[in-house]
């Protein structure tokens, strides 16, 4: 990579995942995706939904390692286990509202579902924090929509 790549981290929540009964699609999916698009992926995790864990994570990788990029894919629908924004508002210095905004607009075109993604976008230090949903197909619609704006915006948190 090159030196100034930016630096990106992936966390999936997912309880089969973690547990080991189901395979993980989209993590993998989501850092294949960033190293194509000339990302340096530092840390991918594999974290059983809720929310003590995850905050933990993120805030240990944003105060530390801190990623230019944080994306988590899983835990934004509705199911009790589904706390993954309540974790990343919980960490969050700052909201970036409008790239869920335009995650939500884009994919309300492919499936009216959309509306039901709880995704949120934050800022916490010098690190852009970005819910995704849980389905490999619904993290790489989610990707299109902002991968080409947020170098911009990374560019400004350094
Ligand atoms: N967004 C896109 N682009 N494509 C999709 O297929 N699925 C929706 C929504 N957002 C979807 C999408 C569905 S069905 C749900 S329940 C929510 O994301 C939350 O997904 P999660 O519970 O897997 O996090």
């Amino acid at each position: 990579t090159q030196p100034f790549a930016f630096q990106a981290a992936v966390i999936t929540l997912s309880d089969a995942g973690a547990a080991g009964a189901r395979e993980d699609k989209s993590g993998p999916m989501i850092v294949q995706r960033l190293r194509e698009s000339g990302y340096a992926v530092i840390e991918q995790l594999l974290l059983p939904d809720g929310r003590e864990r995850l905050e933990h994570e993120l805030i240990r990788l944003c105060d530390q390692r801190q990623p230019d990029l944080i994306l988590t894919t899983g835990g934004t629908g509705f199911s009790q286990r589904d706390v993954t924004p309540e974790a990343t508002l919980a960490v969050a210095d700052r909201q970036v509202p409008g790239i869920a905004e335009a995650m939500r607009a884009a994919s309300m075109q492919i499936t009216k579902r959309a509306m039901l993604s709880r995704a949120v976008s934050v800022i916490r230090g010098r690190t852009l924090i970005i819910n995704l949903p849980g389905s490999p197909k619904a993290c790489m619609e989610t990707m299109d929509v902002f991968m080409d704006t947020i170098p911009h915006g990374l560019g400004l948190l350094r």
